[in-house]
């Protein structure tokens, strides 16, 4: 019996609502926000035949902490699930405590405007201080654990797959197949194709910084980083097969190094193929990635927000993608005094999560784990005051949740290990 305010009614949380519509005995009343308010109303009279969760919807701009806590404060929600972009993070995060409301994401913040001199001062510290350059990092959030103690909060971050259930598998394996685990390799492949030349399968202007940033990985207790899409190697990933897959930083590795003790080493692989490697390299030389405003003919424009205009908005992708997607991770270490591996990942069919919730495998497999977390929140399996990430609660009723409600665990205790 709870009420949910989601805010975002894209990609990933058009199927997070879908997700929430099926467990109305939990979700008993959500309201849908987001700054276009249309794209809300219209998924609310979609769904509102389909099922007995009350669906009510607002317009509001998650840039301005104001307008969340007005909306928090006539809505009366026990959570707001943040499902917009890491920019709001910080905004939502603020609205949630003046309201005494729990919160949860998808994502780490990041800044939108990442030429603000205030934010650069402290990122370049930053860079300087853990040695990896991505825009994104857990300080700014980890920052909120004492308010959010002391207001007797939870505010779960990066439900979503990978951060999310990635990490959950993390606490999974330390809980049940390992006395110490010594290297996670955590490796997510799409084996989806749109028949598009190019397009990203969320957020282009997100995604697009994240796989265009240096890639970097936690050995020994320090970071190492590399060139862009410099380590590369090939796996035969199950009911997908042979993809090249690239090492990237990864925003779990900076909570997992802190939260899996004596972990040697970390690293994060994903697959792509060379038409999006190659349409990436161009648009990244001729300036298209920056984020930087330029003027053109007398206006302001942020090329990357351009670009993201003239992509495929990811939310239309899933009529056309066929194939699977498999996402997991391969663990080395002791149990028992012996030497030991295994490997728990989840395989997704694309058209099937179309036929479901209307969206692609990559909106399914952030959407149902964003609802998951949020049943872990409602359901009071997974409250304690202070900002927490997925690998530091119980993993197991989340990853019986996700079995349930479209995301089945695989498993293999002899896997083909990543050199
Ligand atoms: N953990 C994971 O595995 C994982 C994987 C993929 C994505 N993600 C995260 O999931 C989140 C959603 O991604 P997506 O692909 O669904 O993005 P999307 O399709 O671009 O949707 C974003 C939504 O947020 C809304 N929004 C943006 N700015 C807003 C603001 N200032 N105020 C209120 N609403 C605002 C947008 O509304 P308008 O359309 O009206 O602007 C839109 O509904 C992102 O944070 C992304 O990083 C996580």
């Amino acid at each position: 019996m709870s009420k949910v305010l989601i805010i975002g009614c894209g990609g990933v949380a058009s199927v997070a609502i879908h997700k929430c519509c099926q467990v109305s005995d939990v979700f008993t009343e959500i309201c849908i926000a987001s700054r276009t308010k249309s794209k809300c109303d219209k998924l609310a009279a979609k769904l509102a035949p389909t099922t007995s969760t009350k669906i009510t919807t607002a317009q509001v701009n998650a840039d301005n902490t104001d307008e969340v806590i007005a909306l928090i404060r006539s809505y009366q929600p026990e959570l707001v699930m943040n499902i917009a972009l890491p920019y709001q993070d910080l905004t939502i995060m603020d609205a949630c405590l003046a309201c005494g409301v729990n919160y949860m994401d998808t994502a780490n913040y990041e800044p939108e405007d990442t030429d603000d001199p205030a934010w650069r001062r402290i990122y370049e510290a930053r860079c300087e201080k853990e040695g990896f350059s991505a825009y994104f990092d857990y300080s700014w959030q980890w920052a909120y654990r004492e308010k959010f103690e002391q207001a007797g909060l939870t505010a779960l971050l990066g439900s979503g797959f990978d951060p999310g259930v990635t990490q959950a598998y993390c606490a999974y394996a330390a809980k049940h197949e390992f006395d110490q685990i010594d290297t996670i390799d955590i490796l997510d492949c799409n084996g989806g194709d749109h028949s598009y030349p190019f397009a990203t399968n969320f957020n282009p202007e997100i995604n697009l910084r994240e796989v265009s940033a240096p890639g970097s990985y936690w050995e020994n207790g320090h970071w190492v980083e590399i060139p862009a899409m410099s380590i590369k190697r090939e796996y035969d990933f199950d009911q997908v097969g042979h993809k090249d897959m690239y090492l990237l930083h990864h925003e779990e590795i900076e909570s997992l190094a802190q939260n899996i003790p004596g972990v040697r080493r970390i690293r994060f692989f994903m697959t792509f193929g060379q038409s999006y490697l190659d349409h990436m390299r161009c648009l990244e030389n001729v300036g298209m990635l920056s984020t930087t405003p330029i003027l053109f003919e007398g206006k302001e424009i942020v090329p990357i927000q351009f670009l993201k205009a003239l992509l495929p908005d990811p939310a239309t992708l899933g009529p056309r993608t066929k194939g699977k997607t498999n996402i997991g991770c391969i663990f080395t270490g002791k149990k028992d005094g012996k030497d030991k591996t295994y490997y728990i990942y989840n395989i997704c069919d694309h058209e099937a999560c179309y036929k479901e919730v209307g969206s692609q495998a990559v909106s399914y497999t952030t959407g149902v784990p964003a609802m998951c977390g949020a049943l872990m929140l409602l359901t009071g399996k997974w409250n304690k005051p202070g900002v927490y990430t997925v690998e530091e609660f119980d993993p197991d009723p989340y990853l019986d949740a996700l079995d349930k409600y479209g995301l089945p665990r695989s498993e293999s205790h002899a896997p083909v290990l990543v050199d």
